[in-house]
């Protein structure tokens, strides 16, 4: 999918009051303090413009998972603060969505400032993209920003139903976004290496079947690639498997041989009795784990092979551990991937979620061309599936 939508640059913004979608859903500790603070800084651009350009900045997001009713637990306040801090500047946090203090934030803004409004899935309307609640929110602005790329994947209320009440246009974050994957999509620089991993083949149905329409080299790790070793004829101990998905495996290897896509599944893994960090890990070859065994990580065999399918890469993407890389001991084999894509001087795309946290974790973050922002958001592009927060948005 290819957008062509209208950015903030298209729109006089001067005197206006714009509302902002972001996607401030940031990880925090038991204290609520931000441990990444990686979706506000990407955030910045676009703020810093409207701010620069006159603009009186509306902002909102959501913050986990509140399921329609206010809880302190989910407040945006702490990423007031940050922002605060990596803006310079006041912002001032509304003590509700639509209500009396975001009406009263939204109407005291002067040309240049900024104020937050609290989390919106603290109204059950929000994800049920209720029009009343859209128009009220909409109301507070006169122009309709949406920048949160992680949460484009949703027709929630303040990510589409609002641009049915104001003109509405991309942010930076988001352009960055379509541009760099869409790009790698429409017209990558061959050969195109996708290294697919996690928990679930389910997870990964849309964008495995996709990039073998697109890419030269597949590789598969994480534990969905024991439900493809299954399909192979593979004995895989106790390893996960999805007993469901074993036909759609054998669909995509064969949808791989016809379309002359190289399909690497893992030779070897590093397995475990127990699910533990502490468990001793042992190499088994990857089609014949012994029962009582279940692969944590890919084997020092798999992770040469893989290593040298990714060094000629001209552009990588990358979506999904390639074992449990939360325990040490399980960890090479993400490690050594995303040392293989950062050597490589390919153009390397990570998704979000599992991906991008790892690599951050492993000290890659630096060497990577673009960490994407979103999770599911980036797995529905990377699908080609419409994201409806960015569909809503004007054409250019
Ligand atoms: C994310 O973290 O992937 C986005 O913020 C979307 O959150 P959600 O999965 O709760 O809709």
């Amino acid at each position: 999918m290819t957008y062509q939508k209208k950015t903030i640059e298209d729109i006089d913004v001067s005197g206006k009051r714009v509302l902002v979608r972001c996607d401030f859903n940031v990880p925090q500790d038991d204290t609520g303090a931000i441990t990444n603070d990686k979706r506000i800084v990407e955030s910045l651009p676009t703020i810093r413009y409207l701010i620069d350009h006159g603009a009186r900045v509306i902002l909102c997001s959501h913050l986990g998972r509140p399921k329609g009713s206010v809880n302190p637990k989910y407040s945006l306040r702490p990423v007031a603060a940050r922002l605060s801090e990596l803006l310079e500047k006041p912002v001032a946090m509304a003590g509700d969505v639509i209500g009396p203090d975001a009406q009263a934030k939204a109407a005291a803004l002067q040309n240049g400032d900024v104020c937050l409004l609290e989390n919106v899935r603290f109204h059950a309307e929000e994800e049920k993209n209720d029009a009343a609640f859209a128009k009220a929110l909409a109301s507070l602005a006169e122009i309709y920003v949406n920048d949160a790329f992680g949460t484009s994947h949703r027709a929630h209320a303040s990510t589409a139903g609002v641009a049915d009440y104001l003109p509405a246009v991309c942010g930076y974050l988001i352009g960055k976004e379509i541009g760099v994957m869409g790009a790698a999509l429409s017209d990558p620089k061959r050969p195109f290496v996708a290294v697919l991993g996690g928990a679930k083949v389910s997870d990964k149905i849309g964008v495995i079947s996709n990039l073998l329409e697109k890419v030269d080299t597949l590789i598969i790790g994480g534990a969905m690639a024991y439900t493809f070793l299954t399909a192979q004829g593979a004995s895989v101990g106790d390893s996960r498997i999805e007993a469901d998905k074993l036909d759609y495996a054998r669909e995509m290897v064969q949808k791989a041989a016809d379309r002359g896509v190289r399909f690497l599944l893992p030779t070897d893994n590093v397995c475990a009795d127990h699910f533990a960090a502490d468990a001793a890990p042992v190499v088994h070859d990857s089609m014949s784990i012994p029962a009582g065994y279940m692969g944590l990580d890919i084997g020092p065999e798999t992770i040469r092979t893989y290593s040298d399918a990714i060094r000629g890469a001209g552009t990588v993407v990358w979506n999904g551990p390639m074992g449990v890389f939360e325990f040490d001991t399980f960890a090479e084999g993400t490690r050594a991937i995303a040392q293989a894509i950062a050597d490589s001087g390919a153009i390397s795309i990570i998704g979000g979620g599992d991906s991008a946290a790892a690599v951050v974790q492993l000290g890659y973050a630096d060497r990577m061309t673009h960490i994407s922002t979103g999770g599911g958001a980036s797995l529905e592009f990377l699908e080609g599936l419409v994201l409806p927060g960015i569909a809503c948005l004007l054409d250019k």
